[in-house]
């Protein structure tokens, strides 16, 4: 496991763009899965700044979204769908046939089925970037994390139904997710797994210090044998 701090949160989101963008120039036209979350965002803007500036092409990969609140569709703002297209797949110029995502209006089995077909078809996913939730989430694969593969439904532990309250307009009475389980994000090729803020101090250190337990879904990632956690030096505080 590897472990880098940035200084500031421009500096983690300049890092992470440039790690990112540095896997696409030499694996091109492989499966990347992107988190949502409030974490990525800045350096999913720094990516599509690169791209303008001709140092990276982010048409040239494939996409699958990483999860999806059950009930909420691409209108309903703050959802996984809409987060990623409004701030990624549009402004960066993805080909829809490119992409899958979960649709959180769609019967949710039959997107679990969608997605891991989508995910087998690619050859599996070369690269991910993973935020982690309050409570070690990573995706929705709530503590404690599920042994599965593929993807899974998942009830919202109390946690992430609190803080859901953050991504909307007005409170929404989300109680399932549907995500790619840990055991597949196990599977990827390279892993990114990111943490900014002093409210995630907590949770980075229980993520990275304490004994791995399923309690701490994040935790359980360290195990990956090509995985770099990335984190601003107020989320590093308690390291
Ligand atoms: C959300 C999403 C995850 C995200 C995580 C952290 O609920 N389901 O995909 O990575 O929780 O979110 P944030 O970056 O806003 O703290």
């Amino acid at each position: 496991m590897e472990k880098i701090i940035a200084q500031s949160t421009e500096e983690l989101a300049l890092r992470v763009a440039n790690e990112v963008a540095q896997f696409i120039n030499g694996n091109p036209q492989q499966l990347l899965c992107f988190a949502a979350g409030d974490t990525p965002l800045l350096a999913y803007r720094k990516l599509i700044d690169m791209q303008r500036e001709g140092k990276v092409n982010l048409n040239s990969m494939y996409y699958v979204g990483l999860d999806e609140w059950v009930g909420l569709g691409y209108r309903d703002r703050g959802s996984c769908a809409q987060v990623m297209t409004d701030n990624f797949y549009a402004p960066a110029g993805i080909d829809s046939e490119r992409m899958v995502v979960f649709n959180g209006l769609s019967d949710p089995a039959q997107q679990c089925e969608k997605m891991a077909d989508w995910i087998s078809k690619r050859g599996g996913i070369a690269l991910t970037v993973l935020g982690i939730g309050m409570n070690g989430h990573v995706g929705f694969n709530e503590p404690p994390a599920s042994d599965a593969d593929g993807c899974i439904i998942v009830p919202l532990d109390e946690t992430t139904r609190k803080v859901s309250k953050k991504y909307f307009d007005t409170p929404l009475p989300v109680e399932l997710g549907v995500t790619i389980a840990l055991n597949e994000l196990m599977k990827a090729k390279r892993v990114i797994m990111m943490a900014s803020g002093e409210n995630k101090r907590a949770i980075v250190q229980a993520t990275i210090n304490q004994p791995q337990t399923p309690a701490v879904p994040s935790s359980m990632m360290r195990s990956h044998p090509n995985i770099t956690i990335m984190l601003d030096a107020d989320a590093a505080e308690m390291l």
